[in-house]
């Protein structure tokens, strides 16, 4: 029996078998990384650390921390632990600027992620032979094949829907009948307006559950979306870089936060600013170290998102509340720090305005203006009245994050929807042309 086997049904097991687990997993994942990635070597010696100073969990807060500019220096393959023949897939996130970060799976690591993900699928109610609806996209995203793998694994038919081609998507769903969907947040409420423009009411299709992630969402988006689809959704979590979908995933019977694989992706909370690892509970930035990948070892990387740990609920393992935020989406507004999701908590209140929203930063003089642009619904739509919810959004927002905003809402459809990852922030500071 390999150290890899056994995953299945291994998150019910004790809080004792998981630590033995971690610990035997973290110091192989160590050493894999260091013997036979020269990045590793380096920044290990350069840090006074070797994979044999880790005798404790604690112990690895001696190592150091890796971060996104250190996968995009060592472009394309230079952070891969295996040689190229032994990699079966490939897959790469663009990101905003420069070469995009790519990350590889030997032909394990395919099926440990087929095996997490199938049990995200468990722990949101699925079960073999249900038929799964995949709307993540396919591609170098993680999402769509991540998902489409582990949907298989867990014995159920997939329909490999991808995003885009929207009315097309809402036939299969019409015709096929699936019970569970697993789609982006964002692209779950643009497929509900157009089951509406199709004249078909989204709740009553076939579909009971629906997984989603790759994109901050809220509370108030969760409520939104079991009301128009009359189904259970749950968060499902993930990063490319870590492995992509199913790093983390809810459980269906409590809805309580995503519970973290930590059998197979070992969590830490820090300060932001002076990487102290802070205690349960806390608020701070994510940070990962895998425990069982072969081709891309990955070890305290920084993912930016902004959680806290939490204790395990259903799962001995730990988990972590929705992630309200990653620190290069916060906007820091003459001095406030708002997030988007602060600004969708309070948009999907508000019934009379639809739930798509974004955000505009600009700098006309010398202070930083937010403008929130919002979108209202039909029967709310006359310039009167749209005039009436921007007054009323303005105040609202200067109420509980303290900022004072501009605010556009506009006629139903004035905002482009999305098919995969929402984006919410536009910032045209540094542009001289806006
Ligand atoms: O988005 C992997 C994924 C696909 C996760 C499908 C879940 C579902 P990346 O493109 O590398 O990978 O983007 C990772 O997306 O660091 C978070 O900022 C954000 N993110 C992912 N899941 C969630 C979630 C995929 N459930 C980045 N809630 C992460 C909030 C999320 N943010």
């Amino acid at each position: 029996m390999t150290m890899f086997e056994g995953i299945n049904g291994f998150e019910y097991a004790s809080k004792e078998e998981i630590a033995a687990k971690q610990l035997e997993r973290m110091k192989w994942s160590l050493s894999q990384a260091y013997d036979n990635v020269p990045f590793y070597k380096k920044i290990f010696d350069d840090h006074g650390v070797h994979p044999d100073d880790l005798n404790s969990l604690a112990d690895l807060a001696k190592f150091p921390f890796t971060v996104k500019k250190d996968l995009r220096d060592n472009y394309p393959f230079g952070l891969f632990a295996v040689p190229r023949e032994k990699i079966s897939r490939i897959h790469a996130s663009s990101g905003t600027t420069g070469k995009p970060t790519v990350v590889g799976y030997t032909a394990q690591d395919i099926d440990v992620w087929a095996e997490v993900i199938a049990r995200c699928i468990r722990a949101a109610g699925g079960r073999a032979g249900d038929m799964v609806h995949v709307a993540f996209g396919y591609g170098l995203f993680t999402g769509g094949l991540g998902a489409h793998y582990g949907a298989e694994r867990a014995g159920c038919t997939v329909i490999p829907a991808s995003g885009g081609a929207t009315e097309a998507q809402i036939q299969l769903i019409m015709d096929f009948k699936p019970r569970i969907i697993m789609v982006t947040p964002s692209y779950m409420l643009s497929l509900a307006d157009s089951f509406d423009k199709m004249g078909i009411d989204p709740r009553t299709t076939s579909l009971e559950i629906a997984m989603h992630g790759a994109e901050p969402w809220t509370e108030e988006m969760r409520k939104e979306i079991e009301q128009r689809f009359d189904l259970k959704a749950v968060d499902i979590y993930g990063l490319s870089e870590v492995m992509g979908p199913g790093v983390g995933s809810e459980f269906v019977e409590t809805q309580d936060g995503l519970t973290i694989w930590e059998d197979l992706f070992y969590p830490e909370i820090i300060d932001p600013e002076t990487g102290e690892v802070l205690p349960d509970g806390e608020e701070g930035e994510l940070v990962f170290t895998s425990l069982c990948k072969e081709a891309f070892p990955i070890i305290r990387y920084r993912t930016r998102d902004l959680t806290r740990l939490l204790p395990g609920s259903l799962s001995n393992m730990r988990r972590i509340s929705r992630i309200f935020g990653r620190s290069d989406d916060m906007m820091i507004i003459r001095g406030v720090n708002v997030f988007p999701t602060q600004i969708e908590e309070i948009i999907c209140r508000d019934e009379r305005l639809t739930p798509h929203y974004f955000c505009e930063i600009r700098r006309p003089k010398v202070m930083d203006e937010l403008t929130v642009v919002a979108e209202a619904k039909a029967e709310f739509s006359d310039d009167h009245m749209r005039g009436h919810l921007a007054d009323e959004l303005k105040r609202f927002i200067k109420n509980l994050c303290g900022v004072t905003t501009k605010v556009d809402v506009r006629e139903p459809g004035g905002i482009p929807r999305s098919v995969g990852k929402a984006k919410r922030v536009f910032d045209y500071r540094n542009l001289a042309d806006k």
